[in-house]
C-alpha cells in the first residue's frame, strides 16, 4: 500500500525498511508471561555507581549546553580507558562524544558516504548500518560471512571483489551482531593494508568489544592503526556497562576529522546530554570490577544456551566466539520472521528474525542470552517443545 503524505519527502527515507526485530516485539508486546530475548540488552539496570555519578550531576546543575564534542572529563576518561585497555596513547582530538552508538554510525555514514558512493558491510549484520547508507541516499553491499563448523570467516578476496571506484567504506562489526563473529589481529592488519591501499575508510563498529569470555577484550583496531589511518571505531556504553537507556557513546577517529565531528555534532544533536556525561565518566574510571563480573554472569548464561540449543534437534548452531548471542539455523524454517512471530504464542518467548540481519540470516534465529539464569533456563525449556519436537 501506498502511503500519501501531505507534501513529498525523500525517496530514500520514503523506502527506508522498519527493523524487523521491532516487528516481532510490537507484535508481541501484548502478551502476557512472553520471555522476551530478542533485543540486545541485559535485564539488570544500569548499575548504581554510575546512576549516582549522572544524579550528582544533576544536583550540581550540569544541565546546560556543553561542548560538541563532548564534555572534556569524559572525552579524557576516554583516552585514558583506550590507553590502559590498548596500551598506546589515544590524543584527545581523536574522541567525539556522540549520543549512542547508533548515531556513532550514522555520523561516520553523514562524513562518508552521499548518492552514487557504496559501503561494504559484513553481514549478517545487524540491520541499523545498513539503513544508514540507505539514509545517506548510498548503496549498502552485503559482503557475507561463511558459516562454518569452527565458527564464521570472512573471505577477503569477496570483500575485495565487491569494492570498487566509489566504495567509500567497509564496515565490519567484530565482535559481530548476530553471529558472535570476532575478527583476528592478523585479519585486522590485512583489511588495514587493503583499505590504506584503496584509500577507503574502515568504519569498526565495536561496542562489543569488552563482551568477551576468554580475554579481557576483542582485538581492536585501535590496536593496529597508526593515528592518522583511514580508520572510524565506534563505541558505546551500552553493553559493557548496562546502559541502552542513555544513549551514549563515542567515536576514535584521526584527529583531523575532529572538527568535522564537532560539527555534524552541532547539526544533529548539538552534544550528547550533559549530567549523562557525567555517569559514563564513572563508568570508565570505576567500571572493571563491573564489566568482569557482566562477563562472568553473561558467560554461564552463555555455556547454559549453547549446551540446550546444541542438544535440539532442529538447530544447527556454530559457536560464538564474543557478544552475547545465539543466532542459530533452524531445520525446516525459511521465513523466520512469520517463525518468530509464531514462536510468540507456540513458545511464549520472543526472539529476533534472521532475515532482519540481511538476506543471508534467512532460517536463522538470534537469542540474546544477556539475562538471569533461571529465566533463561524457563525459556530454553519453552523453546525446546518447538526446536527439539
Ligand atoms: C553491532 C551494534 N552496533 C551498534 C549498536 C548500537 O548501540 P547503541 O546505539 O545502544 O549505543 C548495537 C546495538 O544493539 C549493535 O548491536
Amino acid at each position: 500500500m501506498r502511503t500519501h503524505h501531505p507534501a513529498p519527502i525523500r525517496a530514500a527515507i520514503a523506502s527506508l525498511p522498519g527493523s524487523k526485530i521491532r516487528e516481532v516485539s510490537l507484535a508481541g508486546a501484548n502478551l502476557p508471561d512472553l520471555i522476551p530475548l530478542w533485543f540486545g540488552e541485559g535485564d539488570e539496570p544500569t548499575p548504581a555507581f554510575i546512576r549516582e555519578a549522572a544524579k550528582a550531576a544533576l544536583d550540581r546543575g550540569e544541565t546546560f549546553y556543553a561542548p560538541n564534542a563532548g564534555v572534556p572529563a569524559l572525552r579524557q576518561a576516554i583516552a585514558a580507558y583506550l590507553g590502559r585497555l590498548y596500551g598506546r596513547d589515544f590524543a584527545l582530538e581523536r574522541i567525539t562524544v556522540t549520543g549512542s552508538g547508533m548515531n556513532a554510525i550514522m555520523l561516520a555514514m553523514q562524513m562518508l558516504v552521499g548518492e552514487g558512493d557504496n559501503a561494504v558491510i559484513v553481514e549478517p549484520m545487524w540491520p541499523n548500518a545498513r539503513e544508514s547508507v540507505r539514509i545517506m541516499g548510498a548503496e549498502p553491499r552485503a559482503c557475507v560471512l561463511e558459516p562454518g563448523n569452527d565458527g564464521w570467516r570472512l573471505d577477503p578476496d569477496r570483500l575485495a571483489a565487491l569494492c570498487d571506484a566509489r566504495t567509500r567504506v567497509i564496515f565490519v562489526n567484530s565482535p559481530g551482531n548476530p553471529t558472535g563473529w570476532m575478527m583476528s589481529t592478523e585479519e585486522q592488519r590485512a583489511l588495514l593494508a587493503f583499505a590504506r591501499a584503496r584509500g577507503i575508510w574502515i568504519v569498526a563498529d565495536e561496542v562489543y568489544a569488552r563482551i568477551v569470555y576468554d580475554r579481557p577484550h576483542a582485538p581492536s583496531f585501535l590496536e593496529v592503526a597508526g593515528p592518522d589511518d583511514p580508520v572510524i571505531v565506534v563505541n558505546s556504553f551500552s553493553k559493557a556497562w548496562s546502559m541502552t537507556g542513555w544513549r551514549l557513546g563515542w567515536i576514535t577517529a584521526p584527529a583531523s576529522l575532529a572538527p568535522v565531528l564537532g560539527n555534524l555534532n552541532e547539526f544533529n544533536i548539538s552534544h550528547p546530554t550533559t549530567f549523562a556525561q557525567a555517569g559514563a565518566v564513572a563508568a570508565l574510571e570505576q567500571g572493571e570490577p563491573y564489566v568482569a563480573a557482566l562477563c562472568r554472569r553473561y558467560g554461564e548464561a552463555r555455556e547454559l544456551t549453547l549446551a540446550r540449543l546444541g542438544s535440539f534437534r532442529r538447530v544447527r548452531l556454530t559457536r560464538p566466539e564474543a557478544a552475547f548471542y545465539a543466532f542459530f539455523a533452524v531445520d525446516g524454517v525459511r521465513d523466520s520472521l512469520a517463525f518468530c512471530k509464531e514462536l510468540l504464542r507456540s513458545a511464549g518467548v520472543g526472539l529476533a528474525p534472521g532475515i532482519a540481519f540481511g538476506p543471508a540470516g534467512e532460517g536463522y534465529v538470534r537469542l540474546c542470552h544477556a539475562c538471569s539464569l533461571p529465566r533463561l533456563e524457563q525459556a530454553l525449556d519453552r523453546l525446546a517443545g518447538v526446536l527439539d519436537g
